[in-house]
């Protein structure tokens, strides 16, 4: 039994040892066998500013805060604002039509069960500086360098 565990223990570091002399890209900043300080929770961006897309398709990023939003089988907050239904009196912007599809394409009466869970693919704006650059170039600026 204590063979058996120290033959796993030095197992265990020899795979450290590995991963350590292996130069990992990573926005980590800190030695695989280090734990960092956890940087502080950023603060939602409530400014209801929306932001640029940074690649085409992205689902756009949420301008608001959307604490205690309830998302689950009996209701969905969200779309008590963002369905076909109910901008005219949220006037916030509706969800698009890729909302109401199955994944056949045809168009459902309600949000189609594929995009029901919004935080699936929509995420909260924070007050935070990106990590890594972004070199998406848009078409439109494609367009222009080209003709130039
Ligand atoms: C009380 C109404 C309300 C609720 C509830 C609500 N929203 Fe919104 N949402 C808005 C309004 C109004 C805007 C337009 C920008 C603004 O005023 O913040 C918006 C903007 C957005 C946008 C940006 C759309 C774009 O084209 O850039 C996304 C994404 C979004 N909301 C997702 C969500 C999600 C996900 C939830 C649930 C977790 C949610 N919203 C709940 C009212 C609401
Ligand atoms: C599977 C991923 C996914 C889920 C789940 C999802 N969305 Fe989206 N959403 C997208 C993508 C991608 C776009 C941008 C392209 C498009 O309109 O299809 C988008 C666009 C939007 C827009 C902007 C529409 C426009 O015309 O500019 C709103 C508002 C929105 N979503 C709200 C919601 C809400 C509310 C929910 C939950 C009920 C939700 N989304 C669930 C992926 C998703």
């Amino acid at each position: 039994m204590k063979t058996k565990l120290t033959a796993s223990l030095l197992l265990a570091l020899a795979f450290s040892v590995g991963a350590l002399s292996q130069n990992i890209a990573t926005t980590r900043d800190a030695a695989i066998n280090i734990e960092p300080d956890p940087p502080k929770i950023p603060r939602v961006d409530n400014s209801d500013v929306k932001r640029k897309r940074a690649y085409p398709m992205q689902p756009p990023t949420i301008p608001h805060k959307i604490d205690n939003y309830q998302v689950d089988l009996n209701a969905n907050k969200c779309m008590s604002c963002h369905s076909r239904r109910q901008t005219p009196d949220s006037q916030a912007p509706m969800v698009s039509v890729t909302h109401y599809m199955d994944r056949d394409g045809n168009f459902l009466a309600d949000i189609s069960s594929r995009r029901y869970f919004c935080n699936q693919c929509h995420v909260v704006q924070l007050d935070v500086k990106p990590q890594l650059n972004n070199e998406f170039v848009d078409i439109d600026e494609l367009l222009r360098s080209a003709r130039d």
